[in-house]
């Protein structure tokens, strides 16, 4: 049995917008290595370097020019780095291989007027001034996502329960989701959480329900997807808490009886949230004072990996695990945060993510099928959609979280492609 087959027809708008061309070649020539002792050898070495790195700034430039002009509608392109599918038709079209465009349709919606944006990713609302990061559109190279059309998912989603499992760079999701929806309903009182609470950062479990429509988006905040635990006996002082990789969540079993389940999980996985306040790795009972976050990252992926193929009924429930958030911090320190008005032309390394290749390892060897979102490349691109200084905290900058409208409505918009267009996205 198939939930999502192809009976929504959903309008497929061609690209009217306008493409960018960024010449990344030529933007991409280093400034030279010198070294700082002043003798003459070396300033006569930085003069032959300088005059060096300027030649190959213009055959770069020029060499560069020449090579970007015939593909002047790729801006921030990004080439599959990994298959997006397993267990797919191997001519599919790849919806995460292609470029951001500038199209004035967007943003698809306003978050002011939408009560389950929080204030925090409500950057407009917060004084962010320049708005060209709400305009971009993510265009894959070989098909076209369909045009976002709020009815035709509102009807697909009838009696459906979506729900979405990680960080807070979950919780933004499932904010956008709610609010690109909400477009598409009349009378908004019929949508509701349906404990009345409001969204807070700690909040282990939201859930949004359609009323019109029967359906549910539901949030539950699992950081790290493996449970916390307490201070083992005999544990050496430094030890405050532990993380048991072989145990998913004690809330996993609130996620399985679902139609949509979406994961992400990383941000976390990082010293200042782990060794820095004292929570180390545990495996059974005994405690891995050594084991390194990547190690651990994997084990608890192959933790939720097995939990998955034991409780997830495929015939019901359809599973998508979504890459890693790049972040764009000035400074590994985060604390310099500078929010652009464009994207990026090259994305620094930001493309790659040690927990996104696991994700991918981990998803090819499982017995049931998983999609896998992976966001991290397309994402790299979008240091101007960040929350910056625009959030409701803003003496803290924030180049982590994203603004709504933004980057995660796109996730979203690849999400339903993959939930709805099905091969007819695939064989455009
Ligand atoms: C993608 O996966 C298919 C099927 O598993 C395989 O045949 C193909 O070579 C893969 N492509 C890449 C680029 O890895
Ligand atoms: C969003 O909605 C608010 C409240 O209705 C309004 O004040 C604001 O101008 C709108 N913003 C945009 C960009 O349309
Ligand atoms: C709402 O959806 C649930 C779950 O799919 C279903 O059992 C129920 O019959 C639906 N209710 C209505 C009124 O359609
Ligand atoms: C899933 O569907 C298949 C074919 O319709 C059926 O044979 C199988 O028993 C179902 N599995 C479960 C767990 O319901
Ligand atoms: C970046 O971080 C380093 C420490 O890693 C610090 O010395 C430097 O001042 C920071 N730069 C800025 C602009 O804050
Ligand atoms: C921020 O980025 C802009 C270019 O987008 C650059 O001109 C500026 O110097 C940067 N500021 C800092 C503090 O890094
Ligand atoms: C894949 O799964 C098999 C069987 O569960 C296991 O033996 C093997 O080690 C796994 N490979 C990887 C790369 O995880
Ligand atoms: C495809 O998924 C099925 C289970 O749904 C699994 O048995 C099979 O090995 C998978 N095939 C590939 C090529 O991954």
């Amino acid at each position: 049995m198939v939930i999502f087959n192809r009976s929504l027809s959903l309008n497929r708008n061609t690209s009217n917008g306008r493409s960018f061309s960024f010449n990344k070649r030529a933007l991409s020539v280093g400034s030279p290595r010198v070294s700082t002792r002043l003798s003459s050898v070396s300033r006569f070495f930085r003069l032959l370097v300088v005059i060096g790195s300027l030649i190959s700034f213009l055959i770069a430039f020029f060499g560069g020019y020449l090579y970007v002009l015939p593909s002047l509608s790729q801006a921030f392109h990004v080439h599959g780095i990994h298959n997006s599918t397993f267990n797919g038709s191997t001519s599919s079209c790849n919806v995460l291989d292609g470029s951001w465009v500038v199209d004035d349709s967007y943003p698809l919606y306003n978050a002011t007027e939408c009560p389950f944006a929080e204030q925090g990713f409500d950057c407009l609302r917060n004084g962010r001034g320049d708005t060209d990061y709400l305009k971009w559109r993510w265009k894959p190279e070989s098909c076209s996502i369909p045009a976002f059309n709020a009815q035709s998912i509102l009807a697909g989603l009838r009696g459906k329960r979506v729900v979405f499992v990680g960080d807070s760079m979950s919780r933004t999701q499932w904010e956008s989701l709610i609010c690109l929806l909400m477009t598409g309903v009349q009378d908004k009182k019929s949508v509701y959480e349906v404990h009345e609470n409001q969204i807070t950062k700690q909040i282990r479990y939201l859930g949004v329900r359609f009323a019109s429509f029967n359906f549910t988006i539901e949030f539950f905040r699992s950081v790290f997807l493996v449970q916390q635990g307490l201070v083992p006996r005999h544990a050496p002082k430094r030890v405050k808490s532990t993380l048991k990789l072989d145990k998913l969540d004690d809330i996993s079993n609130r996620w399985v009886d679902s139609d949509v389940l979406i994961f992400n999980t990383g941000q976390w996985w990082v010293p200042g949230k782990l060794f820095n306040i004292g929570c180390y790795f545990q495996v059974g009972n005994s405690l891995k004072l050594g084991m390194s976050i990547p190690t651990a990252f994997r084990t608890a992926l192959d933790t939720w990996a097995s939990w998955a193929e034991e409780n997830i009924d495929t015939n019901r429930t359809r599973v998508f695990f979504r890459t890693f958030e790049p972040s764009h911090w000035s400074n590994l320190t985060r604390r310099v945060c500078n929010v652009t008005q464009q994207p990026m032309f090259e994305t620094k390394g930001r493309e790659y993510s040690i927990f996104s290749d696991a994700v991918f390892e981990v998803a090819k060897n499982m017995t049931i099928p998983v999609t896998v979102l992976h966001i991290t490349s397309m994402s790299a691109f979008r240091s101007d959609a960040h929350v910056g200084r625009w959030s409701d905290n803003p003496s803290i900058p924030d180049c982590s979280h994203w603004c709504l409208p933004g980057v995660p409505d796109v996730w979203n918009e690849i999400l339903l492609s993959y939930l709805f267009a099905g091969d007819e996205l695939h064989n455009q």
